[in-house]
């Protein structure tokens, strides 16, 4: 395949599908001979898990990543980013220092999400157990002109990642 190296960057809520599809987006990317990174919220927190959830500490960590993104791309990287990315101005931020950002939001709703709490997460949050958790007490700012927008909400993982492939011409 070889294409141009792109930043495939998805934003979303927690819950909303975004590693799920980086990671099936990763894998078909490397199958088909791109070279390309996977750069995840959670991976990267794990790593560094003094990053924070202030405005301050989600926006460094997310311009970070965008710059990480861009150099690898300048050198025929493709790389797929699953963050959270909760401010506009931060994920506007990476996409003018990268040239090719494709911008997909996941648009999933918090009901939907808060209903798959796949981490426990929601019911923490609820119970006030964790603070500044995006979507109940931290905002979420959707993207206004996304490339693509996915709803995960009523259609299978291979339905999303079939309209993903289809979006990104790779299909
Ligand atoms: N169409 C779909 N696309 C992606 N994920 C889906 C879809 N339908 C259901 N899911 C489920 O939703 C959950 C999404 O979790 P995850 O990918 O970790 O979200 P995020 O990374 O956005 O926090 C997974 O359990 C996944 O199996
Ligand atoms: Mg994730």
């Amino acid at each position: 395949m070889m294409e141009t190296a792109r930043v495939i960057w998805f934003t979303g809520l927690s819950g909303a599908g975004k590693t799920t599809l980086a990671e099936k987006l990763t894998a078909y990317l490397k199958k088909n001979g791109q070279k390309c990174e996977l750069l995840d919220g959670d991976t990267v927190r794990n790593i560094f898990p003094q990053t924070g959830f202030s405005k301050k500490e989600r926006d460094e960590h997310v311009k970070r990543m965008g710059f990480l993104a861009s150099m690898l791309e300048r050198n025929g990287v493709t790389v797929v980013a699953s963050f959270i990315s909760p401010y506009r101005e931060s994920r506007d931020f990476v996409r003018k220092m990268c040239k090719n950002f494709v911008e997909i939001y996941v648009s999933t709703s918090l009901e939907v999400c808060e209903k798959r709490d796949v981490k426990g997460l929601y019911k923490k949050a609820r119970r006030g157990e964790i603070t500044s958790f995006t979507g109940i007490d931290d905002p979420y700012e959707a993207p206004l002109e996304p490339e693509i927008t996915i709803n995960t909400a009523e259609e299978t993982v291979e339905k999303s990642f079939e309209k993903l492939l289809a979006f990104l011409n790779l299909n």
